[in-house]
Parts: C-alpha cells; sequence; structure tokens
C-alpha cells in the first residue's frame, strides 16, 4: 500500500530516506514526501510522481537535518494531490506524521477536532493522527503515542518526528520494523527500507509503540508497559533488488524464472517434513489467497486431489469470512501469499485460528506478518518481487506446490529438477515469437483465454496479467463453459488463446477452438502442438510430466501482457491504481 520510514542517527537523513523510499516505491507509487528536524524547526516536502521525479523538482534529498521521517503513497481516502501527499503536520507543524493502512473512525476523529478549532489541509484520514498527536504533545511524546493510538480504529502503523526531534512509531494490523544500525535507528514497513545499512531488525508486534530518543529505543504498549523483542539478523540478499541490465523488473523477474524453479526446490527437510505432515493428518484442509496467489491455490487443490489423494477446499481470501463456517480445530489452513502482508489473507488467517485451525504459509517474504503467525511456512525463496504483477513468485508457488505434492504421494511425479530449469530458460528465451503476437494484439479490446483443468487457473492468471500490465479486458473461462455463455461473444476483432497442451484436455479444447474460429475470432494456442485451427501458434515444449505444464504456459502469458503493455506505453513495473502489497481490506 504505502511505505513509511523513519531515520534518527549520525547521518543526514534526507538522502538515506530518498533511497529507502526508492527501494520501497513497489508498495505505493502515487505520491512521494519527506520531513526532517532541523535546528529545532520540521521541514516538509512532497509532491505526486515517482521518487525520482518529486526528488528531482523538488530537491529533497538536500534537505537538511539527522532525523526525519518519508512516505510513498497508494490513495485510498482523498485524490493523488500534493495536499493529500504525506508527510502531514497539524496546526502547530511541531509534528509531521507518515501513515500506512486506513484509520476506519477518521470522519467521527476530524468532526470532533474540527469542532474544537483544528483545521485539516488535506482530505486524507492520516491527517488525524497528526492532530492527535498534537493535542497531547504537550505531556510528552509517549503520551501523545499512547492516547492517539487509543483514539484510532482500523489498520495502521505510522511514524511521526516530534519538534523536539523524536521520533515515535505505532503499528496495528500494518507492518513496522525497526533496523538497529550502529549509528542509529529505522523504522520502517519493510526491511527493504533499511537493509542496505543493517541487517538487524526488531519486529513490531500489533499494539506496539517505539520512540527513538536521543539515540535511545523504547518500546511498549498502548497501556504504556514496557516490550522487549529479540533483535533478528535479516538475510542479506533480501537486499538484491537491482535491475540489472533490464529494462524494467517485471522483464528480469519473468526472465529470472529457471533459477526460481531452482530455488523453490531448496527447503530445509524437517521445516518440510512438518508442513506435510500437518497437511498428511488434517480432517479438512482449506487453500486460501488473493489475486495470484489464489490461482496457486486452484493449483494446489487440484494436485493435492489428483495426486496426493486429498480432498482441500479453494477460498478467495476476500470471501473467507462469508466461508469458513464449517472450519474447527481440526483444519488446516493453507495461506499462499509472496507478500505475507496481504491484509485479505491475514484477516482469513485471524478467522481460521478463532475457529481453532492451524495455519500453513507459502510465502516469498519469510520475516513477514503471515510467515511469523504460521504453525509451518514454506518459502517460495524467490528473492524481492518489485514488479507490482506477480510472475516468478507465481512460478516459485508452483514449484513448491508441485514439491510438496510429490512429497505427499511419495515421489509420484517426474521430477528432473534440473532438466525443467533448462525447459524455463528455453521458454523465457521465446519472446521475439511471441513479440509477433503482441503486435497483432495491441488494439485487441477484449481477449478471452480458455483452457480445462489445470490450465483453467493458468486461463484466469493470464487474464489478470493483461488486465494489470496491458490494461485490456481479458477474461479466463472454463473451456467447457463456452457453450454456456461465452459463445455468444465470439466474433470478429475477438482475440481468443487456447492453453491447451497435449493431455487429456488437449480434443475437447481444440473442439472449442474450432467453435470459436467459425464465428470469426482470431484463435492464438499455446501448446506443444501445432493445429490448422490456430491463427497463431505460441509454441511450449512438450514436457514428460503433464503437471508441469501450468509453468510453461504461464511464463509466454506473462511475456504477452509485458510486450502489450510497452506497445501501449504503459509502465509495466508500476501498473496505474495498484499496489504491490495490498495491506487495506
Ligand atoms: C498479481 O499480479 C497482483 N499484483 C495481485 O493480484 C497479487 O497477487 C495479490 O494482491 C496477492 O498478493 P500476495 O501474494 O502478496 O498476497
Amino acid at each position: 500500500m504505502c511505505s513509511i520510514i523513519g531515520y534518527k542517527g549520525k547521518n543526514a537523513a534526507a538522502p538515506i530516506l530518498v533511497d529507502s523510499l526508492k527501494r520501497m516505491e513497489y508498495r505505493g507509487y502515487d505520491s512521494v514526501g519527506v520531513a526532517t528536524f532541523d535546528s529545532g524547526s520540521i521541514l516538509v516536502r512532497k509532491g505526486t510522481g515517482k521518487v525520482i521525479e518529486v526528488n528531482k523538482n523538488l530537491n529533497i534529498d538536500q534537505m537538511a537535518g539527522k532525523i526525519g521521517i518519508g512516505h510513498t503513497r497508494w490513495a485510498t481516502h482523498g485524490g493523488v494531490t500534493d495536499k493529500n501527499a504525506h508527510p502531514h503536520s497539524a496546526c502547530k507543524n511541531d509534528i509531521a506524521v507518515v501513515h500506512n493502512g486506513i484509520i476506519e473512525n477518521y470522519r467521527e476523529l476530524k468532526e470532533e477536532l474540527a469542532s474544537s478549532g483544528h483545521t485539516f489541509a488535506s482530505e486524507t484520514d492520516s491527517e488525524v493522527i497528526a492532530h492527535l498527536l498534537e493535542i497531547h504533545y504537550n505531556r510528552g511524546v509517549k503520551k501523545a503515542m499512547i492516547e492517539t493510538c487509543k483514539r484510532l480504529q482500523g489498520n495502521y502503523a505510522f511514524v511521526a518526528v516530534f519538534q523536539d526531534g523524536t521520533i515515535g512509531g505505532a503499528r496495528y494490523e500494518e507492518p513496522l520494523i525497526i533496523g538497529v544500525a550502529n549509528d542509529g535507528y529505522f523504522v520502517s514497513s519493510d526491511v527493504l527500507g533499511f537493509l542496505e545499512y543493517t541487517d538487524k531488525a526488531i519486529f513490531l508486534e500489533n499494539g506496539d509503540i517505539c520512540i527513538v530518543d536521543n539515540s535511545k529505543l523504547e518500546i511498549f504498549d498502548f497501556e504504556g508497559k514496557p516490550i522487549a523483542h529479540p533483535i533478528t539478523q535479516v538475510a542479506w540478499e533480501l537486499g538484491d533488488i537491482d535491475k540489472g541490465k533490464y529494462a524494467h523488473y517485471t522483464l528480469k523477474e519473468i526472465n529470472e524464472q529457471r533459477l526460481t524453479v531452482v530455488h523453490a526446490g531448496r527447503q530445509d527437510e524437517a521445516v518440510m517434513n512438518k508442513f506435510c505432515d500437518i497437511l498428511a493428518g488434517a480432517k479438512d484442509i482449506y487453500i486460501t489467497g488473493s489475486g495470484t496467489s489464489y490461482h496457486s491455490a486452484l493449483i494446489f487443490k487440484h494436485m493435492l486431489a489428483r495426486f496426493g489423494k486429498i480432498r482441500a477446499e479453494t477460498v478467495v481470501s476476500s470471501e473467507s469470512q462469508y466461508a469458513l463456517a464449517s472450519m474447527d480445530d481440526k483444519s488446516v489452513l493453507v495461506a499462499i501469499s509472496q507478500s505475507g502482508e496481504t491484509a485479505d489473507v491475514l484477516d482469513t488467517v485471524r478467522l481460521a485460528r478463532n475457529q481453532g485451525a492451524e495455519i500453513l504459509s507459502i510465502v516469498n517474504v519469510t520475516t513477514s506478518s503471515l510467515a511469523r503467525v504460521s504453525d509451518g511456512c514454506l518459502s517460495t525463496n524467490c528473492g524481492p518481487e518489485i514488479g507490482v504483477a506477480a510472475t516468478k513468485s507465481f512460478t516459485g508457488q508452483l514449484a513448491l506446490i508441485y514439491n510438496i505434492t510429490d512429497r505427499l504421494c511419495k515421489n509420484c511425479l517426474e521430477t528432473e529438477r534440473a532438466e525443467f530449469a533448462v525447459v524455463v530458460e528455453n521458454i523465457v528465451a521465446n519472446q521475439a515469437s511471441i513479440m509477433k503476437v503482441a503486435v497483432q494484439m495491441k488494439d485487441a479490446s477484449d481477449i478471452y483465454l480458455l483452457g480445462r483443468s489445470l490450465h483453467y487457473p493458468i486461463a484466469l492468471e493470464g487474464a489478470l496479467k493483461l488486465k494489470e500490465l496491458a490494461y485490456v479486458h481479458a477474461e479466463g473461462i472454463a473451456a467447457g463453459e463456452l457453450k454456456h455463455g461465452p459463445l455468444a461473444l465470439m466474433e470478429k476483432n475477438t482475440f481468443v488463446i487456447m492453453i491447451n497442451p497435449r493431455d487429456a484436455t488437449f480434443n475437447d479444447t481444440i473442439s472449442n477452438a474450432h467453435e470459436i474460429k467459425a464465428r470469426g475470432a482470431t484463435v492464438i494456442g499455446i501448446s506443444d502442438r501445432k493445429d490448422d485451427v490456430y491463427d497463431y501458434w505460441i509454441e511450449i515444449p512438450h514436457l514428460k510430466e503433464e503437471a508441469y505444464y501450468p509453468i510453461a504456459e504461464v511464463i509466454p502469458l506473462q511475456i504477452l501482457a509485458y510486450q502489450l503493455a510497452l506497445a501501449k506505453n504503459a509502465d509495466p513495473d508500476y501498473p496505474r491504481n495498484l499496489a504491490k502489497s495490498v495491506t487495506v481490506r
């Protein structure tokens, strides 16, 4: 959603904050701002746009002071304007605040504050935090933080800088992590905010408040009771977020997928065994996720049924509150999430926990909230994914799901991982032929993707990639459903992608392709077998283990969506209106 960062140390704060914001920009990228404390005053510079642009216009990195806070925004309350950009100050400019999350009771707080004479400069929910802090600041920073947190409802993490140079942070249902460096402290939404400076982190829990005062750190709860958390060492590899030779992170991440398959296979034996034992012993299994991770959940369910003879239900996380009534203390919830911070997923976990279920998770960020609340957690190990569209993390989730399934079915899958990695490399290399298809589809207004069985979730995933990267209406359809309605949409100018490898689904899907072609639509086949019905054929290799086709199919779709985005002058790394981690409901 948004990223927040605070720094208090021996070095100039502004360049450090700008650098940190660049590294966390994937979380939100419609506006940027920094406040620093220098010689008794708080200075604020903020504006709309990406970090590089706003910094260029406002010279943020040249602001004076060794104490400061920073923010990148993904708008929820109030439009994308300079005024709504964070940090927000109150009436006396003695406080500045950056916030991630949503203050649900902001309307009543705003009315109450306005009636006692406070004036508001923005349309955001976040500004109430600054005014509440201001009311209590004359009783000290600690009191101000506690009294403010007690009034806020919703999910939030915020960091404030006060006119005495103190930094305060609070966490409730949004991540907030302290970075402990030799010469100062960071308070950040993500370890990426400070990993360049220190690998020592303290993970705050819900209801924690921290204060960094005169280079001393204090952590306490909403009643003021001191809290001690251990310092954790985080893996430096997390910091590897360089674009390298690639034009975009998305392209880099698409190209990295050979390694993704390999790295997902590197699991700690004991953790993997525990994960599989919990699954095998469950009375019932629910698998949940959002967006791309939900598509992995659909494939996991299929794999468990087909190869493990294990029945599982899938629940899209945003619907879980209406769907988990039959869960109890013999149930297991498997939550799949790249970030491990998606609010809908964490809500589902909370619900399941309250009903007594055990929690297993598949994450990419092992320091995430989801990883930390799980009874068993496996990592996709694919390194930071910065592009907002999930690409390598999906491949990593699938590779890991294959691993788990293989373990549960006692090695029934053909797992020649090294061989498969080469196959993936060849698919990734096939970008020129996909480019030819992208050129034909540049002006398409409707794209349908059809597949059966394991290929149906790939149709959904391909459609999601086309929507978010290329801003085109795209719809994934179970191919057998064509005759139940969607056939009415097939006509000239309609593009239909058939996901159709040579397995048990092949012949039925070819019949669908003929029905579509007979109505004048353009048919594109993603398959290891050429067929005359295809106007364009995207070739994928024939696989010995047909369960692995989804990985082979999704990569061309990622490439297609990426190339269509470029053809339409859209920024593939930062699609409009979206954020990488959706930490609001
Ligand atoms: C995928 O391309 C999307 N950006 C989005 O659907 C994403 O998969 C979803 O928000 C879930 O994120 P998570 O895996 O981090 O929980």
